[in-house]
């Protein structure tokens, strides 16, 4: 079977800012200052530069590579490098399908809290209207909810914009929101920033932010955590980025590509660090709360701290507010798009469905599960639960698992190489071998079993076991089963195209030779 013409980037600079945007989301403004603030502070930026050069850089330029040189979503590009490693790209399509429905739904929140920071509708308790007014938390964690419609209708909007975008294309759809929302966030978070460092008390945060902490340094975790981050904020592991160099033409600077978007998003991660602490530094200096009791992750740093902090700014409450929660729309959409594409991509490689069908049929599946799961009463405990298991359990793992299969079970790195080299300007040589090879899965299993230790130590954020063990381990372990399930079942992948822009045809392996 001929493949149609694969759709291609409409230049280089549109393939960067889609993988910045993908790269750059909530991971990057919510997670990262608290990460780095609870791991030793300014000390941390050592591990994590050694974590980014050392593991994050070589493995974007793995995905690039396998997806570039193979040119198909993760399963058929996986299939393409060897037939078994194909239930590592389903695998991969299902992790992206568990984190899309929950992602989309912060969005949701995000778009709402643009709204609400008009007249700063929380008012004096920001923890309870988030919790009690907004999302009605159930009391205790469960399945079946009655919908929260506050949640519901930002939900089907994000959905509805997702699935525009990706209905339009690789060019015309993911490139040019891509060209408009990564600018515009950029932009948008300076002037936050700035703002944030004008603020009284911003020398206070920073300064409890960028302390370093030496004695961290010799902590096994704070590597860990250092790794875990620039896993989850670079977007390695989950299939994306080789979903996304499938689309680049023949002669491509892949390693060079690599760089530059490694390094634009640890920029954005390190500018929101900044922006993040001088806006807690502010909090403290305001109420006496101390930075340290301040400083949280996730929902509690967007949806409480922050609006307590925008209601104590006496003037400009309302654009401070109005320009952090459209930074996370604008950021978390972004990611959004690139991760629902790995779907809609692995489905059309499948079936040869064309795009719209397949958005339709696919995405609009994944928007359903969505919003049939997450705004309801129980939305919060669900999301918490699937973000933390499918993050250790799924991206990080997956990554571990195709990194050792290739590298030495099937021993494929070296031609990998190769193929950067032969198209790319810049070189990654024997050393991308040693750190690929033998530093990233080193640290990665030493990351599983540290985590795993915590699991079994207690079980996660003080839910019942039975909560976990369908929530977290039975989500996670799914995916697995997924992966192999779909890569048993007999398909016949379209042969490698020939080059399509005058570059050397991709060497065959002896999947297409079969
Ligand atoms: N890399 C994306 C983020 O940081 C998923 O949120």
């Amino acid at each position: 079977m001929t493949a149609p013409p694969r759709e291609q980037w409409g230049t280089r600079a549109g393939f960067l800012l889609a993988a910045i945007g993908s790269a750059v989301g909530l991971g990057n403004i919510w997670r990262f200052p608290y990460i780095a603030y609870e791991n030793g502070g300014g000390a941390f930026l050592l591990p994590y530069l050694i974590a980014l050069l050392s593991a994050g850089i070589p493995l974007l330029i793995f995905e690039y590579t396998i997806g570039h040189k193979f040119r198909g979503s993760p399963p058929l590009a996986l299939r393409r490098l060897s037939r078994p490693t194909e239930a590592i790209g389903w695998w991969q399509v299902a992790i992206c399908f568990v984190i899309a429905v929950y992602y989309a739904v912060i969005i949701a929140w995000a778009i709402r809290y643009v709204g609400f920071s008009v007249d700063q509708q929380w008012g004096a308790d920001a923890e309870t209207f988030f919790s009690n007014d907004f999302l009605h938390v159930a009391e205790q964690p469960g399945f079946a909810a009655p919908f929260v419609p506050g949640v519901l209708w930002p939900l089907i909007a994000v959905w509805v914009v997702t699935l525009v975008v990706l209905a339009l294309g690789v060019r015309k759809g993911i490139e040019i929101a891509n060209k408009v929302f990564i600018p515009l966030l950029v932009v948008l978070f300076l002037v936050l920033v700035v703002r944030a460092l004008f603020l009284p008390g911003a020398a206070t945060g920073l300064d409890a932010f960028f302390s370093p902490d030496w004695s961290s340094i010799t902590d096994g975790k704070v590597w860990v955590a250092a790794y875990g981050q620039i896993f989850f904020s670079l977007s390695v592991g989950f299939g994306i980025m080789i979903t996304y160099a499938s689309y680049l033409r023949r002669k491509a600077d892949l390693g060079g590509s690599a760089l530059v978007a490694g390094f634009a998003n640890s920029s954005f991660e390190i500018l929101a660090g900044i922006g993040v602490f001088a806006t807690l530094g502010f909090m403290a200096h305001q109420t006496g709360v101390a930075v340290s009791e301040a400083a949280t992750a996730g929902p509690g740093l967007a949806f409480v701290a922050f609006p307590t902090i925008i209601s104590e700014l006496s003037s400009g409450a309302a654009w401070f507010g109005i320009l952090f929660f459209t930074c996370l729309v604008l950021a978390g959409l972004s990611s959004l798009i690139s991760i629902v594409q790995v779907i809609i991509a692995s489905v059309q490689d499948r079936t040869g469905m064309a795009r719209v069908p397949a958005v339709l049929i696919v995405g609009g599946l994944t928007a359903i599960v969505s919003i049939g799961l997450f705004p309801t009463r129980n939305g919060l405990y669900l999301l918490d639960v699937a973000d933390h298991f499918i993050n250790q359990y799924g991206i990080v793992l997956a990554g571990f698992v195709a990194v050792v299969v290739v590298a030495w079970v099937l021993r494929k790195l070296g031609m990998l190489q190769e193929h950067n080299d032969t198209v790319a300007n810049f070189k990654v040589g024997k050393v991308w071998l040693v750190l690929l090879g033998v530093v990233t899965p080193l640290v990665l299993v030493w990351m599983m079993i540290d985590s795993l230790r915590q699991e079994f130590a207690e079980t996660y954020g003080g839910y019942t076991t039975g909560y976990v063990l369908a929530a977290g381990w039975g989500v996670a372990g799914a995916a697995i089963l997924f992966g192999v399930i779909m890569a048993l079942l007999p398909w016949h992948p379209p042969a490698l195209p020939d080059d399509e822009d005058g570059a050397a045809p991709a060497q065959s392996t002896e999947e297409v030779k079969s």
